[in-house]
């Protein structure tokens, strides 16, 4: 488990997988499959890793569940899917504030 130390331009994602969670810092502003991306986590598996829309909304195979934290959807297909409790389109959610994401 790791540990960073916020700062006051950064927001905290907690980050829980059936191994461990801990912490990641991330610029605010980016999204969350960006953010997970850039610290070594993928919210796609090994075929859809190789196998997506590139982050674009279209192809729905980047879900996460949003423990805490999660913001409003703004687009469709990542509305209709939270309202299904599918999960979250982790290329439409943008990092805000903190939150706590299952991967
Ligand atoms: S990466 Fe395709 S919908 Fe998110």
């Amino acid at each position: 488990m790791s540990t960073t130390a916020p700062t006051t331009d950064t927001h905290i994602i907690t980050v829980q997988t059936e191994a461990d969670q801990h912490k990641i810092e991330v610029e605010p502003g980016i999204t969350l499959r960006q953010a997970l991306r850039r610290h070594g986590h993928s919210p796609h598996n090994a075929v859809t890793d190789i196998a997506n829309c590139g982050g674009r909304g279209h192809c729905g195979l980047c879900v996460v569940e949003i423990v805490e934290g999660a913001p409003p959807p703004t687009q469709a297909l990542d509305s209709t899917l939270s309202g299904m409790g599918v999960g979250r389109l982790s290329c439409l959610v943008t990092v805000d504030h903190d939150m706590t994401v299952r991967l």
